[in-house]
C-alpha cells in the first residue's frame, strides 16, 4: 500500500523523487523517505508524515550532485508510522538501500534467521528483512544479490534498490505489486504507477509480474526473477501530468465528480450501438457462441466497486435474464465457490491492484472459470491477469473516495446487460429504449451538477450532525450504501445505508431529530412504498433529505429538502441518484475541514489483504 519512485540519469535526483512521491501520495501517506548516493555513500532522509514534510526537512540538507536515488511514501502494514519504520531501509553495513510495496509473508522466520547470524534490526517492518537479505548477499553484484534475496521471500513486492558503491545502477523487481519503468533520454525512472513520471517521459514499460529490471543511464535490461532476459513492450501513456492536477477545483474529488459527464461518455464511446439497441465490448475476448452459453455471472469486488456490482446483479437478472450474484472479494476466496463451465466471473476494480480482488481472481481462475475484468487502470495487475475485460477509460482517479469510477462501472455494466440481454430476452425495441436512455445520461448528469450550490446549502445545515441514515430500494438500495460510504470515509460521520423497507426491522429505533435521513425516492415501482417510509420517519421527528424525480411536487410535502434528478429508466437511475450523494458528502466533509482527497486511515489502492 505504498508508492515507489526511483531515478537514475543526469538530473538532480532529489527534486525528481519528491515530485514523483507527491503524485503517488494517494497510494499511502503516513511517512515518506528518500535515499541518494553521495560520493560513494548512501544518504537516507526519512520521516513520519507527508511528502511535503519530508521535502521541508531534507531539502536544505541534501548536497547537490546526486543523480541516482529511490524514494517511498508509506501506508503502514508492519509497524506503526515512525521514522524508523519509514522506507528506505538499509542493510547492517549501510551499503544498500531498498524501498518496498507489498508484504513479505515469511518475514518473521527470515528475521529470526538473520538475527541468529548477528544482524541487528532497526525497524519493525517486513521490508527491512528484505533489505538485510540483499545486504547479506551483496558483494558488488547488486542484481545477483537482489535475485538471491528474492528467491527466499514469500509474499508480494514491488521494490527499488541502490548500492552506495554502485552509483550507476538502479534495480527494480515486482511480484504482485505494480512497477513501471519510464524511459527517458539518458535517464530512467521507476515508479508504482505512471503518474509519478509522466511529467518527464511518456514512454513507459509496464513490468510483467515476477520480473526484475536493471537500469543505468544508457541502458536497461528486463529479466525474470531467475535473471532470464524477458521480452517487453514500450508503451505511450496518453494522459499528461496536467490531467493529474486539480484543474481549478479545490479537491480532486470535486474535480472527479464534475468529470462524470465526460467519463460516462468515454465508457460508452464506440461501444453503444443505439440503432441496434445493443453494445459491443471487444475486450471480452469471448465469441458470441460462448456468450450465449453463459447462464450465471458472479461479480466479485470490494467497496464502491462492490456497490456497482450490486446494481449490475439487478440489471443482469431483471433485464438480461442471466442469473447473477455478488461476492465480496475478501470472502469469495475463502468460500470454495461452485463454478461450472457456464459461469462467468467478473472482477470489478478501479485500481486493478486491490489485493483481495486479485486473490479472488486467481482463485476463480484456478477453479477453471473464465474471469473477466472491469478495470480503470490500464496495465494493472487485474487487467493483465484476467482473460479479457472492459476498461472504464475514466482517467486516473486521484481522490481516495471513488466517484467517477463508480458511474463508469455502472455504464459498463449497463452495456454488458444490453449485450447479454439482446442475446436472450431483450427485443430490438427494448434495446433501443435502453441505449437511448444511456446516451442521455451524460447531459442529465450535467443538469444535476448545476445544483451543486443548492446541495452545498443543504450540507451547511447538516454538517454538524454525527449520524446519518441512507435509504433506497430496488436499483437504489446499492446507491444508499454508496452514499453512506462516501459520507463516512471522507467526513468521518457515522452513516448507514439500508434498504428502505428494512428500516422498520430495527434502524427505525434510531430516528429522532438529530438523525437526518437521506432517502432516494424516485418515481418508480417502489415510489409509494418509499413515501410511506418517509412518513414513518416524519412521524418520529426525523428530518428527510429526498432525492426525487424531476416534476415530483408531491414529495415536497414530506421531505425537508428535495434534490431533483432527471427521469430515466429504472436500471440507469443509480447513475443519476448517486451524483447528489457524492456532492452532499463532499460539502459536508469540506465544512468539517476534513482532508477530503486523503482521508485518514485510507489509501487509494488497497494492495494488502
Ligand atoms: C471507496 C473506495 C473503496 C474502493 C475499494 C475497491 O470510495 O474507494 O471502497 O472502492 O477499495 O477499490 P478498487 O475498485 O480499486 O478495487
Amino acid at each position: 500500500m505504498c508508492g515507489i519512485v526511483g531515478y537514475v540519469g543526469k538530473r538532480e535526483a532529489f527534486p525528481v523523487l519528491i515530485e514523483g512521491l507527491s503524485a503517488l501520495e494517494y497510494r499511502g501517506y503516513d511517512s515518506a523517505g528518500v535515499a541518494l548516493i553521495d560520493k560513494g555513500s548512501l544518504v537516507v532522509w526519512k520521516n513520519k508524515g507527508k511528502v511535503a514534510q519530508l521535502k521541508a526537512f531534507a531539502e536544505k540538507k541534501v548536497k547537490p550532485g546526486s543523480t541516482i536515488g529511490i524514494a517511498h511514501t508509506r501506508w503502514a502494514t508492519h509497524g506503526v508510522p515512525s521514522q524508523a519504520n519509514a522506507h528506505p531501509h538499509t542493510d547492517a553495513k549501510n551499503r544498500i538501500a531498498l524501498v518496498h510495496n507489498g508484504i513479505i509473508e515469511n518475514y518473521a522466520a527470515l528475521k529470526d534467521k538473520l538475527k541468529k547470524e548477528g544482524v541487528v534490526f532497526k525497524s519493525e517492518t517486513d521490508t527491512e528483512v528484505l533489505a538485510q537479505l540483499v545486504g547479506k548477499y551483496y558483494k558488488g553484484d547488486l542484481v545477483g544479490a537482489v535475485s538471491q534475496a528474492l528467491a527466499e521471500v514469500d509474499g508480494t513486492f514491488g521494490i527499488a534498490v541502490i548500492a552506495g558503491d554502485n552509483p550507476d545502477v538502479l534495480v527494480g523487481a515486482r511480484r504482485g505489486s505494480p512497477l513501471v519503468v519510464g524511459v527517458g533520454d539518458g535517464e530512467y525512472f521507476l515508479a508504482s504507477d505512471a503518474s509519478a513520471i509522466v511529467r518527464y517521459t511518456k514512454r513507459v514499460i509496464y513490468l510483467k509480474d515476477s520480473s526484475l529490471v536493471v537500469l543505468n543511464r544508457s541502458d536497461h535490461t528486463i529479466m525474470d526473477l531467475d535473471k532470464k532476459v524477458m521480452t517487453y513492450e514500450i508503451q505511450h501513456v496518453d494522459y499528461t501530468a496536467e490531467a493529474l492536477a486539480k484543474g481549478g477545483f479545490p479537491h480532486f474529488m470535486l474535480k472527479e465528480i464534475f468529470e462524470q459527464p465526460d467519463t460516462i461518455r468515454n465508457a460508452m464511446r464506440g461501444r453503444l450501438l443505439v440503432d441496434d439497441g445493443s453494445a459491443r465490448l471487444d475486450g471480452l475476448n469471448l465469441v458470441m457462441q460462448q456468450l450465449r452459453q453463459i447462464n450465471r455471472i458472479i461479480f466479485v469486488a470490494c467497496g464502491t466497486s462492490w456497490h456497482a456490482a450490486l446494481v449490475g446483479e439487478h440489471m443482469m437478472e431483471e433485464i438480461a435474464g442471466v442469473s447473477a450474484e455478488v461476492e465480496y472479494a475478501s470472502e469469495f476466496r475463502y468460500r470454495n465457490p461452485i463454478i461450472d463451465p457456464h459461469t462467468l466471473v467478473f472482477v470489478i476494480s478501479q485500481s486493478g491492484e486491490t489485493a483481495d480482488t486479485l486473490a479472488a481472481l486467481r482463485e476463480a481462475a484456478n477453479k477453471g472459470a473464465t474471469v473477466l475484468g472491469i478495470c480503470n487502470a490500464v496495465g494493472s495487475s487485474i487487467a493483465r491477469e484476467t482473460h479479457g475485460g472492459v476498461y472504464l477509460h475514466a482517467g486516473p482517479e486521484i481522490g481516495v473516495a471513488s466517484t467517477k469510477a463508480f458511474t463508469s462501472q455502472l455504464t459498463v455494466l449497463a452495456l454488458l446487460t444490453l449485450l447479454l440481454g439482446r442475446m436472450r430476452r431483450i427485443s430490438h425495441d427494448e434495446g433501443i429504449t435502453i441505449a437511448q436512455a444511456l446516451q442521455e445520461i451524460p447531459e442529465q448528469v450535467k443538469k444535476i451538477l448545476k445544483q451543486n450550490a443548492a446541495i452545498k446549502d443543504i450540507a451547511k445545515r447538516y454538517w454538524k450532525h454525527n449520524n446519518f441514515i441512507y435509504l433506497g430500494r430496488s436499483y437504489n438500495f446499492p446507491v444508499a450504501l454508496e452514499g453512506a460510504l462516501k459520507l463516512k470515509e471522507i467526513s468521518y460521520i457515522h452513516a448507514e445505508g439500508y434498504p428502505a423497507a428494512e428500516m422498520k426491522h430495527g434502524p427505525i429505533a434510531l430516528i429522532d431529530k438529530d438523525l437526518p435521513s437521506v432517502v432516494i425516492a424516485l418515481k418508480d415501482s417502489v415510489y409509494e412504498k418509499v413515501l410511506s417510509n418517509i412518513q414513518e420517519i416524519n412521524a418520529r421527528g426525523g428530518q428527510v433529505i429526498a432525492i426525487a424525480t424531476e416534476g415530483d411536487k408531491n414529495i415536497k410535502k414530506y421531505a425537508a429538502h428535495v434534490i431533483y434528478v432527471p427521469k430515466t429508466i429504472p436500471m440507469l437511475s443509480p447513475l443519476l441518484s448517486v451524483i447528489p450523494l457524492q456532492l452532499l458528502a463532499y460539502h459536508i466533509a469540506a465544512f468539517r475541514k476534513c482532508e477530503i482527497d486523503q482521508p485518514r486511515n485510507l489509501a487509494k489502492s488497497v494492495t494488502v489483504e
